[in-house]
């Protein structure tokens, strides 16, 4: 398989299933319990159809739009996702400079492999820093510090991960970070020596911005579950997100907000953005999808805040269907994910180039010139 043989995410998965241990593709790709809501959260949208509107003089499309005070190329960004250099030894280094090829928001997660400090002094592009609230309250109010030296414009607090999710796949390989030697394992890694060989080339694997505080991830193997069991702040509450917020005193994104009553208490602590997201079906499993949600979210708070529809993307059409119902913009993982998987920085450029085709081409074919062109008159629901 090549790289010029993927056209889809599909395409992509595939690629990076052959690539990957089997550990680690089933950390990318699993989710919780019955991956019911995983399975939801792409099937949504094909609940509800486009209709299109024809002689609209469509040579020139702007996919162009503003989110978060940040300005985007187009109106889909990269989610933050944990330990990418596991995936490819080019980790956030590749995604971050695909994500400013094509002008897009870059998010790092607080479980990123390379540093707040160097991504800050490579990576161009807008840039989004994810939180995880960590006991150590220290801790927290350093990331954001380092942030804000490091120029991130946004900070997103990820607040429906407050324990681990029941990954089943992950349990049952044994998934830990860093990776640990079994003979199973052993056996993966012997399979795919084209990754064994750059994971064990390269510099050592590490949580590059928790190092220094936190011995699990990095020099003790731990699950994510019980990472997330053991160091999260499982008190984190409405008023220690106000607290944060306040402390960055810059665009702020809840993600993971999937109620009205929640959305209307992010407007009150003042946040930018609102992430509708269930973290891709791997925390919630039977929570609802966030496209099936987005009209009830966009309903209640959309003129008072940015509502994102965050997972499920594998088309250009799901983001259109998303910006119809009245999503400013969308973000995805593993749809860039499998691609980094499959071949580092060349990977995530394809596919974020093909969802820009595919953007460019979709918007022409429904009569749109720009994205505030979409509206719920394009949307019919079965
Ligand atoms: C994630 N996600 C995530 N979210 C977050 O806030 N912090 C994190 O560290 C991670 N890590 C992470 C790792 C992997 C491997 C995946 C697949 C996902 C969730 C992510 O930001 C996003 O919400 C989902 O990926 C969206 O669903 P899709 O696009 O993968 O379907
Ligand atoms: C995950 C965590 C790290 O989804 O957010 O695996």
């Amino acid at each position: 398989m090549r790289l010029g043989d993927c056209y889809n995410t599909r395409d992509f998965r595939a690629f990076a299933r052959r690539r990957l241990p089997g550990p680690v593709f089933h950390y990318i790709d699993g989710a919780a319990d019955d991956e019911v809501t995983y399975r939801r959260n792409t099937e949504a949208f094909e609940r509800c159809d486009l209709v299109p509107n024809v002689l609209a003089g469509v040579a020139d499309v702007d996919l162009s739009t503003e989110v978060m005070g940040q300005k985007l190329d187009m109106p889909f960004f990269l989610a933050p996702t944990a330990m990418q250099r596991m995936f490819h030894h080019e980790g956030e280094r590749a995604v971050g400079a695909a994500a400013e090829k094509f002008g897009t928001m870059f998010g790092v997660s607080s479980l990123g492999t390379v540093s707040i400090e160097e991504i800050g002094s490579t990576i161009a592009t807008p840039k989004l820093f994810q939180l995880y609230v960590h006991k150590d309250k220290a801790l927290n109010f350093s990331l954001l510090d380092r942030c804000k030296a490091a120029d991130f414009g946004v900070l997103a607090l990820t607040v429906d991960t407050i324990v681990g999710g029941n990954r089943e796949r992950d349990l049952r390989t044994g998934f830990t970070t860093p990776l640990k030697l079994s003979p199973r394992s052993l056996m993966s890694f012997l399979r795919h020596p084209r990754w064994a060989f750059n994971y064990l080339t390269h510099e050592r694997f590490e949580l590059a911005s928790l190092k220094d505080h936190v011995a699990e991830g990095t020099s003790v193997a731990v699950s994510v579950a019980d990472y997330f069991n053991r160091l999260m702040d499982q008190s984190l509450d409405w008023d220690t997100a106000a607290e944060i917020a306040e402390y960055w005193d810059g665009p702020f994104v809840l993600k993971g907000v999937m109620s009205v009553a929640d959305a209307r208490r992010a407007v009150e602590i003042g946040a930018t953005a609102i992430m509708v997201s269930n973290h891709g079906g791997r925390q919630l499993d039977g929570s609802r999808a966030p496209f099936d949600q987005l009209a009830e979210m966009v309903d209640a708070v959309g003129d008072q805040v940015e509502v994102i529809c965050d997972g499920g993307i594998r088309r250009g059409t799901h983001i259109l269907k998303a910006l119809s119902l009245g999503a400013k913009a969308c973000s995805g993982g593993r749809s860039y994910l499998y691609a980094l998987a499959a071949a580092g920085q060349a990977g995530v450029e394809r596919a974020l180039g093909l969802i820009q085709e595919e953007l460019v081409r979709d918007m022409k074919l429904m009569g749109c010139r720009t994205v505030r062109d979409l509206s719920r008159q394009n949307l019919r629901f079965r």
